[in-house]
């Protein structure tokens, strides 16, 4: 494959292609890349030493734009910047991850756990009786809906109704999503409903407040200031948007590649123990936050490439996670892995704040697919989201098989 035919912003290559070719392609001849777009283009920085150098260097590669392309919270100028913590650099981010933090502490972590294992456990039930179903739309769901009952502290209905927006606000370019009124409409409407939601859920936890992520950034306070109200709605949306449109493509994804490696299923069967390396190596493997954005801060040199202030670059984290020079075998799923320092949740200070969640959540699934010895077949096609932001399964037809 020609690098000159590779177009990451292609998202057939997401939907139907190889995107791993063209990393593995890129990694090789053309690590840092110039993806020419209709209206510009940015760069590809697709190998494990560059995406994580650039990590690490918030002050020449900024978060102010945002981490999705072309997205999320953008007009002319990015209204988030500064306040929401996905598009804040320091020393505001510092500020604002630290109350975003307490949302995730041991207590609120161990009531979340109850919530999945309920969700997750009663989802899985009635597919089993089923034989089988849409595992994407049947199960993966729950454990984010889970997740987020609990941290804002809402009914499994209104969890429902906010996965079923943050979900049209990320898939707002796939035709399952997008409403009569075009993609971009499409993307404000689901966040004008998000923060109506939002807001309404504020107004009620200030006359009565709980210990959920809203009671927490309503008392949040530094040096005697309080967070503002579109602070505080900013990264409760942040905190949605992150928790639900990660870890149920994860674990659809999750059961894909357990099909696809039914030598890696038995293992995992037959020795449980092996569930935190395998929960690790899962994540490396799926990777489904394709990549992230930055913004350069001044004139950098990458490889011998000079790139100037104000340019965008993207960091595939999907496919520094595939890298050979870091990883042995890198192309081979071993769920024994270790060491496996993998780029899954990015690094450094913006590292996913909802990791420990998403540990918690995957484990909970991978330890109950590996007790009920739990095997699938696939009965259909894998439909998957147009995105090359979330590598996203929307449709996963399975029916169980005998386990052996
Ligand atoms: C498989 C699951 C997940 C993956 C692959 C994932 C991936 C990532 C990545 C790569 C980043 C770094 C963004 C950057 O550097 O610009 C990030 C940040 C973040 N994630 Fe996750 N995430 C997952 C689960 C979650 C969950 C469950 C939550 C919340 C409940 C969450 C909330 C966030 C937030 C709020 C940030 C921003 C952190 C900051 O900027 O300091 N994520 N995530």
């Amino acid at each position: 494959m020609s690098t000159a035919l590779i177009d990451l912003d292609d998202l057939d290559l997401f939907v139907s292609g190889d995107p791993h070719a063209a990393w593995a392609r890129l990694r090789e001849t053309a690590p840092v890349y110039w993806n020419a777009t209709a209206d510009g283009g940015y760069w590809a920085l697709t190998t494990y030493a560059d995406v994580s150098a650039v990590y690490r260097d918030p002050a020449s590669f900024s978060s102010k734009d945002g981490t999705v392309l072309g997205g999320s919270y953008r007009s002319a100028t990015d209204t988030a910047t500064g306040q929401m913590l996905i598009c804040s650099d320091p020393p505001e981010h510092r500020l604002l991850r630290q109350h975003v933090h307490k949302a995730f502490g041991r207590r609120m972590m161990d009531e979340a756990a109850r919530h999945v294992r309920r969700y997750l456990t009663d989802a899985l039930d009635r597919l089993v009786a089923d034989g089988g179903g849409d595992f994407a739309a049947d199960v993966s769901p729950n454990l984010p809906a889970g997740l987020l009952a609990a941290m804002f502290g809402i009914g499994r209905d209104d969890a429902f109704h906010l996965l079923q927006l943050t979900r049209t606000m990320i898939g707002f370019r796939d035709g399952e999503y997008v409403r009569d009124n075009g993609e971009a409409m499409t993307l404000v409407g689901a966040q004008v409903e998000i923060f109506d939601f939002l807001a309404d859920l504020l107004d009620r936890r200030r006359s009565d407040p709980g210990e959920d992520l809203v009671s927490i950034l309503i008392a949040a306070e530094t040096n005697g200031r309080k967070l503002s109200e579109s602070q505080i709605l900013y990264n409760a949306l942040n905190v949605a948007v992150g928790g639900n449109e990660t870890t149920p493509f994860t674990a659809s994804a999750i059961v894909e590649t357990l099909i696809r490696h039914p030598e890696e299923e038995r293992r995992l069967h037959a020795d449980p123990s092996l569930v935190n390396t395998a929960v690790d190596e899962l994540f490396r493997w799926t990777s489904t936050n394709a990549y992230v954005r930055r913004t350069t801060m001044r004139e950098v040199t990458l490889r011998g490439i000079s790139i100037p202030a104000g340019e965008t670059l993207t960091l595939w984290n999907s496919s520094a996670n595939r890298d050979e020079e870091q990883f042995p075998h890198a192309d081979r799923l071993d769920l024994g892995r270790t060491p496996n320092h993998h780029l899954a949740f990015g690094v450094a200070n913006h590292r996913c704040v909802g990791m420990s969640a998403a540990w918690m959540e995957i484990t909970l699934l991978v330890e109950e697919l590996a007790r009920r010895r739990l095997r699938f077949a696939l009965t259909g096609e894998i439909d998957r989201l147009r995105s090359n932001f979330m590598l996203g399964i929307k449709h996963l037809p399975v029916e169980l098989v005998a386990s052996g």
